[in-house]
Order: structure tokens, then C-alpha cells, then sequence
């Protein structure tokens, strides 16, 4: 059992959409072993208006809505590679699938720096203390320079950061990295299309064939920064890697697989093993603990419409799962059998038989599931409960087929007791619809189609203009809280009844903040 654990990795890729997590994913695919050619996973993310069994929504805008989870093994390690839906397709998913990881690396273009999802995701990372491995992608381009991208994570992230490796120039003279660990330089050779393993070869920093093939004013320069970094004494230490408070640097082009393997082995080396999940008591669960227990991030409608299933993602958090087991959902104390289990290779679902801590599983079910619940053979384990992120666009939802207003009902009640939107209520405001609310347009979407597809309901959708929302930490009374918004926003309530405010930019609620420094406000919230 405690060998299996310690062998698990789970981690995300997060990223801004173009900066290569696609192409990263298949090469480490390809490193490890998954893949005998790289090339299959990119051309599935272009052929996916043809595939035919994928939801009718995820055709039509050639996105994945789903999470899928890749498994692949490296040198006896077996990493669980939980997907962060970007794009368009952000939503609240992306930010539950982090707090289901013990590590992410951070994709960052060379060329372009840090970007806003990245600084969305990086926020989510920090706020849960997720280890960050930072790999700066596209070095075959001509790119910043590399102390120019280093400081960008440090001053716009508020990230440390120590640079394992430093490239040997960049764009068409991208030679390789200088391994600052074991203080070697790889040289990597570019195969056609990235589609194999790339062929390297290993020299010391002073070895003349480097010399040799470089510029003598790039060699300098490389020979100069290298010093630099030694001279500023910075220190490798792993404790603060894992508690996320320094990220490992690595540099490369994922294209040209130039870096992906000290990438890979980087992260194998300093990174963690499942860590244990805090209970609604306060403790931590033992991994090894005598019961199988995990909890659900993910829910998912119709991702086969043929059978019209639901399949509900669990990370393990204790024990050993077996198919068939008997397990409760803690919160309704509900027994249920899990035999439909199914780990998951992108969009092929194989049956599991047996999962560890760090494992995802992924069972067809019909059942009362919600994000957060507990599954354990322990009915009386109950994890902490995930947080309920600040949605960032918010609309009303309106029946157009007015004669087919209890279907309306119905379907929006259902949809949103399965957590697609967030539901708000504005103070002094009597539509008898809720306020929605979402991190992207997609959710949106998502609940239109599925109002039409199951409940034949035709709606349009009312965007409002707020782009921010806050939770108040202590209740304020709604007649004060009215005067302190006058000008900058809007207040209402979430479905709990806990009070939240709505602002238009970030410039009103950063007013609204600087005048009423005594109003505690959060941009996350659990919910108990
Ligand atoms: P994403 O999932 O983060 O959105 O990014 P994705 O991997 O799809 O990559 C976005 C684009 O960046 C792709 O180009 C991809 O080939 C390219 N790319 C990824 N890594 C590298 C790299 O190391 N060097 C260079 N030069 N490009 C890279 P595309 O034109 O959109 O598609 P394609 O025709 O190249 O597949």
C-alpha cells in the first residue's frame, strides 16, 4: 500500500490557452511511454468536429468541455495528469480540478511572459499551497530574455523562483540548457515535427565543442548569466518547493521536446507524493489509513449522449478502491455500489479495478452526487468541502418558450442543483429567476443546451455587467451597506443567504475597498 502511494504523482498543467499545454501533454506522454509518436493528441484536439460520439456543444466550438485524466508511467512512477479546461471553456471546473492535485507545473511563453490565466490560475495554486514547477516553453522562438521572464514571476506572481536549468540562446540557435543542479549542459538535436524523443548529448560548460558552435558574444553572454545566477547565492530548498513558496524553473520548447525529460525528472525528483486530505474535524486522513475514502470534483453530464450518463470524477484519498466495494456518500449516508469505475485516457474509458490515494476514478452514476461529497466505506468521514470560487460573469436566464414554464422550472432547478452556475439573489430585486453567476460564458452555454437537450426549453440569456463579486466576510447591515456601495456596486445574497457584493471593474472595487478598509472581502468561500 505505502509503496503504491509514494510511487503516485497527480499534478495539472496550468496555463494561458496557446502557450502549449496541449503539446506539453503529449510529450510527456510520449516521455512517458504512453505514446510511441508524438503527434496523436494535438491531431485529436483538431479532428474533434469530426469525432461523433462527443457532446453535440463540444463539436460545435471544437473545445473539450470535459476533464479528462491522463495515466502514464516514468520510470516506475505512475503520474495522474488532471486536464485544466482553458480558453473559452474556463470555468469553475478548471479551478476544482487544483484542488485535487499535489503539484502543477506552469506553462509560461517564452515570447509572451506571464498571461492573465496564468496569473487566474497561478492565484488558485497559491491560495491552496500547491507546489508550482514553472517551465518556460517556445525557446526555438526568439523569446524575452530569460532574467526578463524570471522576474516576471517574481514580480507578477509573487513567486520565487530557482532556475534548475538556463537555455543556450534561443529562436533558430536554441541550442539546449545548462542542467545548474548536476552542472552539465544538455545539447539537444531537433527530429522532424517533434515526433520522437529528442537525441541529446551531455558536455561539461567549459567543453570547447560548446564554445565552438556558439557566437562569441552568445557565449559570453550565456557564460555571464550562468555566473550571475551563482553569484546571487539563491538556495534550492525543497521544503519551500512543497509548501509552494518556490517554484523550480526549467526552460525548453515542448514542440521540439527539447527539455521535457529534466522536465519530467525535475519534477519526479522535488515534488510530493499524495498528500493526506483534511477532514471536517480539522485532521488530517491518514493515506493508509484501514478505509477507502475520496472526494467528488467533478461531475459530468452527457459526455456520452448515446446513454445519456453521468460520470463523477473522485480523487482517493485513503485506502485501496476495488471494483464492486460498497461505499456511503457521507452527506446523505446513502450506500452505493461502485462497479461502473472507469479510469480514463482521454476520451477512452477503461475499466478500474483497483485505485490508491492520487488516483482518479470515474463512475457512470444516477445517483445524488454533488462536488465535495465524501465517498468512503466510512460513512462517517466527511472531507473539508471545496471552495466556491467568485464567478466573473453573471446573467439572467429567460424562458422563450412561454408555454413550457414548468419545464423551465424543473430543468433550471435540476441544472443547478448539480453546480453548473453559482445562483444569486440581488437585494431589492423581485425577478423570479436567480441571478447566475460563472467564471466563463461556457457554463452558460452548457445550461442552455442542456435546458434544450433534456427539457426542450428555448432560452436566451441576459448578461449583466458585473465582472466582480466578493463575499462579505461579516454580515453588514443592508441599509449600511447601501450607502457605503453608492456608485460602485450592487449587493445581493449566494444560496446559503451569505451577503455578497457585484462591482463592474476592478477599479470600483478596488474605490469600494480603499473607502471601507473595515469590510472584510473574499473572493472564495467554503460552505460551512
Ligand atoms: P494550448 O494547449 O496551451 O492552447 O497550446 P498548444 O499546445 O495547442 O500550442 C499552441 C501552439 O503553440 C501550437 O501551434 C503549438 O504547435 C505551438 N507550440 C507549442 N509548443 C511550442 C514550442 O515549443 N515551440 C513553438 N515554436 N511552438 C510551440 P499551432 O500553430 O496552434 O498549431 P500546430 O499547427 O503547430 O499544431
Amino acid at each position: 500500500m505505502n509503496s503504491e502511494i509514494l510511487r503516485r504523482r497527480t499534478l495539472a498543467i496550468i496555463s494561458h490557452p496557446d502557450a502549449g499545454k496541449t503539446t506539453l501533454t503529449e510529450k510527456l506522454l510520449l516521455y512517458g511511454g504512453a505514446l510511441d509518436l508524438a503527434g496523436s493528441v494535438t491531431a485529436k484536439k483538431k479532428q474533434r468536429d469530426t469525432a461523433s460520439d462527443w457532446m453535440e456543444l463540444e463539436k460545435k466550438r471544437g473545445i473539450s468541455i470535459s476533464s479528462t485524466v491522463l495515466q502514464f508511467e516514468y520510470k516506475n512512477y505512475r503520474f495522474n495528469l488532471l486536464d485544466t479546461p482553458g480558453h473559452k471553456d474556463f470555468s469553475e471546473d478548471t479551478y476544482r480540478v487544483l484542488t485535487a492535485v499535489d503539484g502543477a507545473i506552469m506553462i509560461i511563453d517564452g515570447a509572451k511572459g506571464i498571461e492573465n490565466q496564468t496569473l487566474k490560475l497561478y492565484e488558485v495554486c497559491k491560495k491552496h499551497k500547491i507546489p508550482v514547477f514553472t517551465f518556460i516553453n517556445k525557446f526555438d522562438r526568439p523569446t524575452k530574455m530569460p532574467l526578463t521572464l524570471i522576474d516576471e514571476v517574481e514580480q507578477i506572481l509573487g513567486l520565487k523562483t530557482y532556475p534548475v536549468n538556463w537555455p543556450i540562446e534561443n529562436g533558430y540557435y536554441f541550442k539546449g540548457v545548462y542542467d545548474r543542479m548536476v552542472k552539465e549542459v544538455h545539447l539537444f538535436e531537433r527530429t522532424s515535427g517533434g515526433t520522437y524523443r529528442a537525441p541529446f548529448s551531455v558536455h561539461s560548460i567549459d567543453d570547447n565543442e560548446i564554445k565552438k558552435m556558439m557566437h562569441e558574444e552568445a557565449y559570453n553572454n550565456f557564460i555571464e548569466e550562468v555566473d550571475l545566477l551563482e553569484e546571487l547565492q539563491l538556495e534550492f530548498d525543497r521544503d519551500k518547493i512543497l509548501q509552494g513558496e518556490l517554484s523550480p524553473v526549467y526552460f525548453g520548447s515542448a514542440a521540439n521536446n527539447f527539455g521535457v525529460e529534466l522536465l519530467l525528472k525535475g519534477f519526479l525528483e522535488h515534488s510530493s507524493p499524495p498528500t493526506p486530505r483534511r477532514t471536517n474535524t480539522g485532521q488530517l486522513l491518514p493515506l493508509n489509513a484501514p478505509f477507502f475514502s475520496a472526494f467528488v470534483f467533478k461531475i459530468q453530464t452527457n459526455m456520452d449522449p448515446m446513454h445519456r450518463d453521468r460520470m463523477v470524477f473522485a480523487r482517493v484519498c485513503s485506502g485501496k478502491f476495488e471494483r464492486d466495494t460498497k461505499v456511503f456518500n457521507s452527506r446523505n449516508k446513502k450506500e452505493i455500489r461502485l462497479s461502473s469505475s472507469h479510469s480514463v485516457f482521454g476520451k477512452e474509458r477503461k475499466t478500474a479495478d483497483e485505485a490508491y490515494p492520487g488516483d482518479v476514478i470515474g463512475f457512470i452514476t444516477n445517483a445524488d452526487f454533488k462536488i465535495g461529497d465524501t465517498i468512503s466505506s466510512d460513512i462517517n468521514i466527511i472531507f473539508e468541502k471545496i471552495p466556491r470560487f467568485a464567478p466573473e460573469m453573471f446573467a439572467y436566464i429567460n424562458n422563450s418558450s412561454t408555454s413550457k414554464y414548468k419545464a423551465f422550472r424543473k430543468g433550471l432547478e435540476h441544472l443547478i442543483a448539480e453546480d453548473i452556475v453559482q445562483t444569486f439573489q440581488l437585494d431589492n430585486n423581485f425577478k423570479s429567476v436567480p441571478l447566475l453567476g460563472a467564471l466563463g460564458l461556457l457554463q452558460f452555454e452548457v445550461l442552455q443546451y442542456r435546458l434544450r437537450d433534456e427539457y426542450a426549453v428555448e432560452t436566451t440569456l441576459e448578461i449583466m455587467p458585473w465582472t466582480l463579486m466578493r463575499w462579505l466576510e461579516n454580515p453588514v447591515e443592508s441599509e449600511i451597506l447601501k450607502k457605503k456601495l453608492i456608485y460602485s456596486g450592487v449587493s445581493g445574497t449566494d444560496y446559503l443567504k451569505r451577503q455578497v457584493l457585484f462591482f463592474e471593474n476592478k477599479w470600483r472595487l478596488e474605490t469600494f475597498r480603499e473607502k471601507n478598509q473595515e469590510v472584510e472581502l473574499l473572493d472564495s468561500i467554503t460552505d460551512y
